[in-house]
């Protein structure tokens, strides 16, 4: 367990899957009905971009902060305030956005393996009464989550990807997921570093679920260092794939970033 988001908070894969947040978010609290957020792999909640670790990698100079003074699309801007709304030098990790999302019917389970990140996550999302840490495996947290009592929400997924067998957990554990919560909206995170172990996982979980849409983007990155993402996004709610697009227009020149959009299984 050596991965530290830090090194890496704010890049340009973040704020990809950080702005396919905020569009599920604000889609779910259109109803009045409450939803919850389950982030299995959740974090410390916030991140020091002038910290020592990200300045060793410096991923958020072409990330977040290559977007200043972006605006022009409401998701874009709904993203810009609580990614830039601070003092400009803390970026908001995934527990934290939803927490400033939630209204007070909602809630907000965050798990989280590294004790340290436990702890940073517990004080960062300490002055939300709905949003709760759990310690503890996101994959096996997952099973006794969901489904979630409100039956609307967002599952979001974004492990380390440290271990060799990273996508077949990951596969596994979406599949596991959908059997018990097959309405449920699911952001899953994840490198493509190999297609064929990305398009393995994707099959897998395409077993299961009736509407996927990936959206992968590709940056010139230096060697070394992660070049290609993607999100698939189970069960898309209506207008997400819009928003999107319309953000990413603004976003991607910024970026540097070529971003692609696809569904593979369903349509809106
Ligand atoms: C990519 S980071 C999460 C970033 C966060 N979702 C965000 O967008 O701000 C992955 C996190 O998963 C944690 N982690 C590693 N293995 C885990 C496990 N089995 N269950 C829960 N968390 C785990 C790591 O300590 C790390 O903080």
């Amino acid at each position: 367990m050596n991965y530290r988001h830090s090194y890496h908070a704010g890049n340009f894969a973040d704020v990809i899957k950080h702005l396919a947040e905020v569009a599920i978010l604000a889609h779910l609290a259109k109803k009045d009905a409450p939803f919850a957020v389950i982030d299995s792999h959740a974090g410390r909640g916030s991140y020091d971009l002038a910290s020592e670790e990200a300045l060793k990698t410096s991923e958020a100079a072409s990330g977040i902060q290559a977007l200043d003074g972006l605006s022009g699309s409401p998701l874009l801007d709904s993203y810009m305030r609580l990614a830039r709304g601070g003092d400009g030098q803390t970026y908001p990790g995934s527990p934290l956005i939803a927490a400033r999302l939630l209204r007070p019917q909602d809630r907000l389970v965050a798990i989280e393996k590294h004790p340290e990140e436990v702890k940073a996550l517990k004080e960062t999302l300490s002055p939300w009464r709905k949003a709760r840490v759990e310690e503890g495996d996101g994959y096996a947290r997952l099973t006794a989550l969901l489904p979630p009592a409100e039956r609307r929400g967002l599952v979001l997924i974004d492990p380390p990807f440290e271990a060799p067998d990273e996508f077949e957990s990951l596969g596994r554990a979406v599949r596991g997921a959908l059997r018990r919560f097959a309405t449920g909206i699911y952001l899953i995170w994840y490198p493509v570093k190999s297609d064929a172990s990305a398009r393995a996982m994707e099959g897998e979980i395409l077993m299961d679920a009736r509407k996927a849409l990936r959206i992968e983007a590709m940056i010139d990155a230096p060697e070394g260092r992660l070049a290609r993402a993607a999100v698939l996004v189970l069960n898309p709610p209506f207008g997400f794939v819009a928003a999107m697009k319309e953000a990413l227009a603004k976003v991607a020149p910024q970026l540097k970033a070529k971003t692609h959009l696809a569904w593979l299984a369903g349509e809106e």
